[in-house]
């Protein structure tokens, strides 16, 4: 038998943040070589997403994986077993055939993306380089870290909907390299924290490790995100500028959305109203899912209007799919990706859609799920593939700073140890 012959696939249940059971999935080369990877799990999660299985019933409120598990080792490893771990494509394709579904809810998406993201760091392992390298291949020219977006308040599905916006993030615009842009994000979240705990409203942290937004009105945490830029001694809109990931499905439906802290229902052209205004008096530099995944006409008009100086990225709506990305991209619906790797099921789904991306032209920002572990492979694929920017929540909790840290190791091998961050041309905002 080669050593890139896979021996053995071998999955088992661990634990994810929110303390629910999640699929990790071990591939063993027969010369000796080891890859593992543990799936991630979304929150707020687009309609046509893989399907996590889950088992149902009472055990862990219902979110036991042991189906996944199996389903891993049994059919997933029956049909590994004995191939070329180098051909991921081949085996992804495997796995997907072996699903027969067309959003993996037989063996779950949750089982495929452990078992194909193992594989990768089996692969690398066996050739004996860091995985972002290993997926990289022959790619020629400078390498270059993602510029990372960063979570600052969680609300929506990641805190009670103690506010409706989702996501209040920084990007710092201003940072000259990887290093930089998180040592400015620290004095941030620093500076926010201290802010909250002077008006009495440091409650704890939401799913992602922001702080838990006890505000009184959406906009409220727009106001202080922009003290908190000042009070680290940043100018808003220079070193450091505004992020929001409004996961619209979350709060509207049929083109009606209710922001249950403002009490005020609106229409899609009111939301866009009201996120336009934003970016007339706050330094936003780039918006997520502004109007819902059922609304794509309102996600066109918004794009329209704003698109040529603001990033518009697409989640739920793309749900890292290439076909939806190349529709997406003709009809001008959004100009940038969300690409998280368990909304497709398999890194060669994942990679598809982001290539995708590439080619038309759009944004690609790789992703983590608001559940999360130490498993820090999408800052490989980020790397590796080159993508702009990464996001993974916030600034604390070690599943997030796993992925920040593990940045660090890799922009340390590099040339320039800092971590070169992409051109300013890269990016979508202006
Ligand atoms: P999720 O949130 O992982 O709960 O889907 C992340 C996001 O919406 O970007
Ligand atoms: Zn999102």
């Amino acid at each position: 038998m080669a050593k890139y012959s896979i021996k053995n696939v071998h999955a088992r249940r661990v634990w994810d943040s929110r303390g629910r059971p999640t699929v990790e999935v071990e591939v063993e080369l027969e010369g000796g070589a080891k890859g593992i990877a543990i799936a991630p799990a979304g929150a707020s999660r687009g309609r046509f997403e893989a399907i996590d299985l889950r088992d149902g019933g009472k055990t862990f409120g219902g979110w036991d994986v042991t189906n996944a598990v199996k389903a891993v080792d049994v059919e997933i490893a029956e049909v590994l077993k004995g191939q070329d771990v180098r051909e991921q494509e081949r085996l992804d394709k495997f796995m997907i055939e072996l699903d027969g579904t067309s959003n993996k809810q037989r063996l779950g998406g949750n089982a495929t993306v452990a078992a194909s993201m193992a594989l990768a760091h089996a692969a690398a392992a066996y050739e004996g380089v860091p995985l972002w390298q290993y997926l990289r291949g022959d790619g020629e020219g400078e390498v270059f870290l993602p510029l990372p977006e960063i979570q600052i308040f969680g609300g929506g599905a990641h805190a009670s909907r103690r506010v409706d916006v989702q996501d209040f993030m920084v990007i710092a615009t201003g940072a000259k390299s990887f290093r930089e842009a998180l040592d400015f994000t620290a004095e941030v979240y620093l500076s926010a924290g201290r802010i909250m705990a002077d008006a009495g409203k440091l409650a704890g942290v939401a799913d992602e490790g922001g702080y838990w937004p006890d505000f009184d009105t959406n906009e409220e945490a727009m106001e202080t995100l922009v003290r908190a830029i000042e009070g680290a001694g940043f100018t808003p809109g220079q070193e450091v500028s505004i992020s929001l990931d409004i996961a619209a499905s979350e709060f509207g439906e049929n083109g009606k959305y209710t922001l249950a802290k403002d009490d005020r229902t609106m229409s899609s052209e009111e939301l866009c109203a009201m996120l336009v205004d934003w970016m007339e008096r706050y330094p936003v530099v780039s918006i997520e899912d502004p109007l819902g995944e059922d609304d794509p006409d309102g996600l066109m008009k918004f794009t329209w209007a704003v698109g040529e100086k603001l990033q518009v990225v697409g989640d739920d709506v793309l749900v890292t799919n290439a076909e939806r990305v190349r529709a997406a991209a003709k009809d001008k619906l959004c100009n940038s990706l969300l690409c998280k790797p368990n909304q497709a099921g398999t890194l060669t789904e994942a990679k598809a859609a982001f290539d995708a991306a590439e080619k038309a032209g759009m944004g690609r920002i790789v992703s983590a799920r608001s559940g999360e572990t130490e498993d820090s492979t999408i800052v490989h694929m980020a790397v590796g593939w080159g993508a702009p920017q990464l996001k993974v929540g916030s600034f604390t909790r070690s599943e997030r700073m796993v992925k920040w840290n593990e940045g660090l190791r890799i922009a340390d091998t590099l040339p320039d140890r800092d971590g070169p961050l992409m051109p300013k041309s890269a990016f979508h905002w202006r």
